[in-house]
């Protein structure tokens, strides 16, 4: 795929939630363009529909009008199916809370995201390899989770959400759960990933500074983008 055509397309996005007699309008005309190979970083206060976008994007939850267009798969005109697919294929998560499997190793956890995604589950391919070295987690293999810091626990979520070769990596607060010193390492793991691998990176934070290893950073509130930005 050519380096500057869009990965995602997003266009007047509407997410509209209904809950007995109550309705939210999470998203309310989202307009995003994002490049292939681009890490963004996308900010704003809670509730402004962050990580509504992201379930949108991710094939988790479908929006309500607007076209969204992912890795050359229209997520607005697929049905449940399509969305699996989406996200069996082309999209991987990493979330503030690591979500490992707590009963199984860093190693079955990365093959269990490998045979979900219909892939090779051993041995690791040299793809995968690298990306282990790369987060420094290759001697950390036979560890469950409840062995490893909270550090350790995200690279290999990161690793996890890697193995598969996703088009995309969206990462919701990846660092929230971590102290600085952590959050600094798994920050700068990621812009690595982005440089080296080429690898598309969405992160939602609230975090500024975190928001600034990022190559460009949308603004949203009130279900609306508000705002472009590069770092500093
Ligand atoms: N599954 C849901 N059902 C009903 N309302 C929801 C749901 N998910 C999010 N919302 C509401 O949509 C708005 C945007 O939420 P969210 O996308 O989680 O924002 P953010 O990630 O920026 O905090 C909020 O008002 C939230 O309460
Ligand atoms: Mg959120």
């Amino acid at each position: 795929m050519n380096k500057s055509e869009p990965i995602i397309e997003v266009r007047n996005l509407r997410k509209t939630y209904k809950t007995g007699k109550v309705t939210v309008d999470a998203l309310r005309g989202v307009n995003l363009l994002v490049p292939a190979g681009e890490f963004l970083s996308i900010v704003g206060p809670s509730g402004s529909g962050k990580s509504t976008l992201f379930h949108i994007v991710g094939g988790l939850t479908p929006p309500s009008a607007g076209e969204v267009i992912v890795a050359g798969q229209d997520v607005s005109a697929v049905g449940d199916a399509g969305r699996t697919e989406l996200r069996r294929r082309k999209v991987s998560f990493v979330f503030q809370k690591f979500n490992l499997l707590p009963n199984l190793t860093a190693r079955d956890n990365i093959r269990t995201a490998l045979y979900i995604a219909g892939l090779p589950t051993a041995p690791f391919s040299d793809d995968t390899k690298s990306i282990l070295e790369l987060l420094g987690i290759a001697g950390r293999l036979d560890h469950k989770p409840s062995e490893m810091s909270g550090g350790e626990q995200q690279r290999v979520a990161i690793a996890r959400a890697l193995a598969t070769r996703p088009a995309i990596l969206l990462a919701d607060e990846p660092t929230g759960n971590l102290d600085t010193a952590n959050s600094l390492a798994v920050l700068t793991l990621l812009r690595d990933l982005n440089r080296r691998l080429g690898q598309t990176i969405l992160m939602i934070t609230h975090n500024t500074e975190a928001a600034e290893y990022a190559d460009r950073i949308v603004h949203m509130r009130d279900g609306r983008i508000v705002e472009t930005s590069t770092p500093d």
